[in-house]
Formats: C-alpha cells, structure tokens, sequence
C-alpha cells in the first residue's frame, strides 16, 4: 500500500509513491502563477473521470480534478479514488493534482486523513469572518502536518453552494482588505475569490457580470497567492439550445464569456472551477440519445458518445484558459 509522504510539500513529491503523475497542488500553482490558468473539473462518475482523462492527454494539459461533498456521497468516495488512481496508471503521463471541493470541516479532516488529496478546500466562506478565521485555520493546520495544500473562501458567491441559495442581493463580493486578513490569519495556500460569478446554470440574470475591478485589486493586495475562481462555466448557448430542442427546459440559462476568462491568469488567478458545463454535456447527449434512438437501451451507446464529447469540451477549455501544452513545462520543473 502506498504511503504518505510526511513534511511540507515541495519540490517534487508524489501524494501517493505508486502514483507520481498525482503531484501537488502547490507544485501545479508555481508552475502556474500568473503564466496560465488551470481547469479544475468536477467529476461524479466513471464517463466523466475517463473523458477528463482524455481531453487532457490530448491538449497535453496538466489539470485539476475535483470531487464535491455530493461526488463523495453519490456512491462510496473510495469508488471514485480508485477511478482516479487506475486512470493516473492508464495515462502515466498526465500530471494533475486532486482537490476536495467545497469541503465542510469534517470533510476536510477525513480527506486530508485519506492521504488520497493534493488539496482540500474549507468553504466557511456562509460563516462571520472571525468564524472562517477559526475554522479555516484548524483545516490548514491539520493539512500542513501532512503535506496538504488548503483553499479557503472569502466573500459569497451568488448561485447554489452546496445546497445553500445565495440569491444575487446576498452575494459579497470577496474585500481585498479582509481578504488580506484571511490569509495572513489562516496561513492558506489560496484564495477562492467572489467577483461576480456564481454557481450553476443561471448566472447574470441581471446587471451581474465578472467585476475585474475588484479583481485587480484583490490581486494587488495579495501578491503571490493563487486566486481560484469559481462558478466559471460558461453555459453555451448553442449546448442550451440543443437540450432545448430535446425536450429540455433551460430558458435564461447564461454564463461567463470564455473571453473573460482567458486572461484571468494575469490577475493571479491559476484555478478555474468548472462544473455546470459538463452536466449540460451530459444532459444534452442523452437527451438527444433519447430522442433519436427510441428503442435504445444500451447504456453504452450515449456513454460513448458523452466520453467523446466530454474529452474534447476540456481540450477547448484548456486552450482557453492557457494550460494546454503546458504539461511538459510542468514536468520540466519537478
Ligand atoms: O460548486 C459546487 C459544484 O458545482 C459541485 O456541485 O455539490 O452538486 O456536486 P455538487
Ligand atoms: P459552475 O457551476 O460554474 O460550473 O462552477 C463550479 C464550481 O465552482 C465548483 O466548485
Ligand atoms: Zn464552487
């Protein structure tokens, strides 16, 4: 059984000995900071760990992958880590880090104990900022101890988070001040920022919009720490269009322009949360597998078809975020 290697992460250090293509969220930010951003997928099940796999060997695009409260619960958690651990010995030459997403305390204890994460993220982002503080920094102090890098949150994001519905006149946006605080009270390794986008199909109903005012100045004031962004997806129209025309029900849906999202990297930012776009994906393939092929009931047929789709969605948001063709730079400095 692999084990976990003790101390501060640095330099190269594989999480798991038997796996070195799972490395550290820390080495993946370095790599990263201010040249290019990295996609972080969410997954849930084995179509969407094999087309992620996929779409990054063919972009040749380190990346993040990311199993929410919800995808550790959705089944058994060690069903989706042994998915992850087979695909990293499918495709030894990737490079990628694995992150909890949206981590309660308890989560973060018990994934930071699994040995199996590169990186936790505590979301106490709901709480007063005294109580973040607090908690935040039990997570960090427990991850540090075992080589574990912590993503924290500041300010509130609009949409749904992890069952909590921030409506858009309750969403804060991340303070630069008070962000400061944060990471230099907590000792966290990087920021999850709120400047206006939200979780979910349906961001910019109103006059929202990414706030890269704000953004400047939360990177002036916190230079050198990695800024995650989340609720990135960008909900195409022509993908909403198409589950439209298969019997769904999406009007208003709307995201982040993919031209908003290009350069973010020069403000710091180097992860990108993406989630919703994949289960439009999903939803649109097997809707119109439904459509089409009425007497279709072979499972296999639109999990192919969504594989495929799936792959080349995440080699075209690699292009766009600028972490295609960057994994042999990222191995260069290991
Ligand atoms: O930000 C939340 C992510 O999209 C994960 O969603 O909690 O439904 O898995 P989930
Ligand atoms: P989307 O809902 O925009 O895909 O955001 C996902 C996310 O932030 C996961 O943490
Ligand atoms: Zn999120």
């Amino acid at each position: 059984m692999p084990t976990l290697p003790t101390g501060q992460a640095g330099g190269r250090q594989a999480i798991w000995h038997n796996y070195p293509m799972i490395i550290t969220t820390k080495e993946l930010f370095a790599a990263a900071y201010r040249k290019f951003s990295l996609g972080a997928y969410n997954i849930n099940n084995l179509e969407q760990i094999v087309g992620l796999f996929r779409g990054n060997r063919d972009s040749k695009a380190p990346f993040i992958i990311q199993i929410s409260k919800g995808a550790r619960s959705y089944t058994d958690k060690t069903l989706l880590e042994a998915l992850i651990r087979q695909c990293g010995t499918l495709f030894p030459d990737l490079l990628f880090a694995v992150h909890l997403d949206h981590g309660d305390e308890q989560n973060c204890h018990d994934s930071i104990d699994s040995g199996f994460y590169s990186s936790v993220m505590i979301d106490a982002s709901m709480e007063p900022f005294e109580k973040n503080v607090e908690i935040t920094k039990r997570v960090v102090e427990h991850a540090h101890a075992k080589g574990i890098r912590v993503e924290a949150e500041i300010g509130q994001l609009g949409g749904v988070e992890e069952h909590i519905n921030v409506d858009e006149a309750n969403a804060h946006l991340t303070d630069p001040a008070q962000a400061k605080e944060f990471v230099e009270k907590t000792g966290c390794d990087s920021l999850a920022v709120a400047v206006g986008t939200s979780h979910g199909a349906y961001k910019f109903s109103g006059s929202q919009k990414i706030h890269f005012n704000r953004l400047q100045e939360i990177a002036a004031a916190l230079p050198g720490v990695p800024l995650v962004m989340h609720g990135s997806s960008s909900v195409p129209q022509d993908e909403v269009a198409k589950i439209e025309a298969a019997g769904g029900k999406l009007s208003g849906a709307k995201g982040v322009s993919e031209g908003d999202l290009e350069k973010v990297y020069e403000y710091g930012v180097v992860k990108i949360n993406i989630d919703t776009d994949g289960r439009l994906i999903w939803t649109r393939v097997h809707r119109e597998y439904f459509r089409d092929t009425p007497k279709g009931i072979d499972l296999r047929d639109p999990g192919k078809v969504f594989m495929q789709e799936y792959a080349k969605f995440i080699a075209h948001k690699n292009e766009i975020f600028g972490s295609a063709n960057q994994l042999e730079a990222v191995r260069a400095l290991l």
